[in-house]
């Protein structure tokens, strides 16, 4: 039986108790139109805590100006039933006032410089950002000890991993692996602006991160030719080149000659009207 809670208030009131009986709480940060990538998470955090949150908040901070803020998927009914059948105990779902009283204008940021320049930040300038502020808000909101973030965003974990660490901020963050389709697919929200056609040539960039990583496997250095084959490959297959890098896991900086550290590579396309990222760890 799970209460939906609109107000940072109520959702204080509501966890008042719970915390207080030494429950430990975890929350599940999303922007709703809930998949099973999400549902994934919901089980995590149920097996990891006493108390699961979720939210539910299209957060317009971390959309660029022209990006799809207006257009994202608000399906709050089916989200609320599927959270509740994942043993979900809490949503939050807040406005955009709520969340933010003074507007976007007037409020403090926080920030991960760095970190939060590369790859996806830098094709979306002020993305973590706004990811980084909505999630410290939402961290002193819940005060959970746990929060759960999919791997599928595999910068946005390392972003707030960073911010955790360099505030102090008592959350755990816990990742769980990519939840794909059974063509490979990496499940997102943003899968529903394909088309048909879209769809089928959308798996293509999973198994483009698959070769390349055979090909380091099988012993391949020249990673800058091995990016270069992968983004003609995209192209070729009708994606619009973004960013493909072979990178350490820990860093997200290219590998120096001779660097033994574990690697990931991260990707993202354009195809059609969506944005695709995905990444696989070698
Ligand atoms: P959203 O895109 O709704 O994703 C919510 C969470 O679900 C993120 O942690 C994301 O990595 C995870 N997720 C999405 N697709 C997944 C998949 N196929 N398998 C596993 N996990 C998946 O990411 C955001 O929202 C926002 O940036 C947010 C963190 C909520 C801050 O606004």
């Amino acid at each position: 039986n799970m209460k939906t809670i609109h107000t940072i208030a109520d959702l204080r009131t509501a966890l008042k108790q719970t915390r207080l009986s030494g429950q430990k709480i975890a929350l599940v940060p999303t922007m709703g139109n809930l998949h099973q990538g999400h549902i994934k998470l919901v089980e995590t955090a149920r097996r990891q805590a006493d108390t699961v949150v979720a939210s539910i908040f299209v957060n317009p901070l971390q959309f660029g100006a022209n990006e799809d803020l207006d257009s994202y998927p608000r399906t709050l009914a089916s989200d609320q039933e599927k959270l509740m059948a994942a043993g979900c105990d809490l949503l939050f779902a807040p406005g955009v006032s709520e969340v933010y009283p003074e507007g976007q204008d007037n409020q403090t940021l926080v920030e991960v410089p760095g970190l939060s320049d590369l790859h996806c930040g830098a094709s979306r300038p002020g993305h973590f950002r706004g990811v980084t502020t909505v999630v410290c808000k939402l961290f002193n909101i819940v005060q959970p000890d746990l929060a759960v973030f999919g791997l599928k965003d595999y910068q946005q974990v390392a972003v707030i991993r960073k911010m955790v660490r360099d505030l102090c901020i008592p959350v755990d963050i816990v990742g769980v692996p990519t939840e794909r389709a059974g063509s490979g697919l990496a499940l997102s929200s943003r899968n529903g602006y394909l088309s048909a056609d879209e769809l089928a040539t959308a798996p293509l960039l999973q198994q483009t991160l698959q070769q390349t990583a055979d090909a380091v496997r099988n012993g391949a250095t020249d990673f800058s030719a091995l990016e270069q084959q992968a983004q003609q490959q995209l192209e070729a297959g009708g994606f619009q080149r973004d960013y493909y890098r072979i990178l350490c896991r820990d860093s997200l900086q290219p590998p120096e000659a001779g660097d033994v550290r574990p690697l990931v590579i991260l990707a993202a396309a354009r195809l059609g009207p969506a944005r695709l990222i995905d990444n696989l760890e070698i």
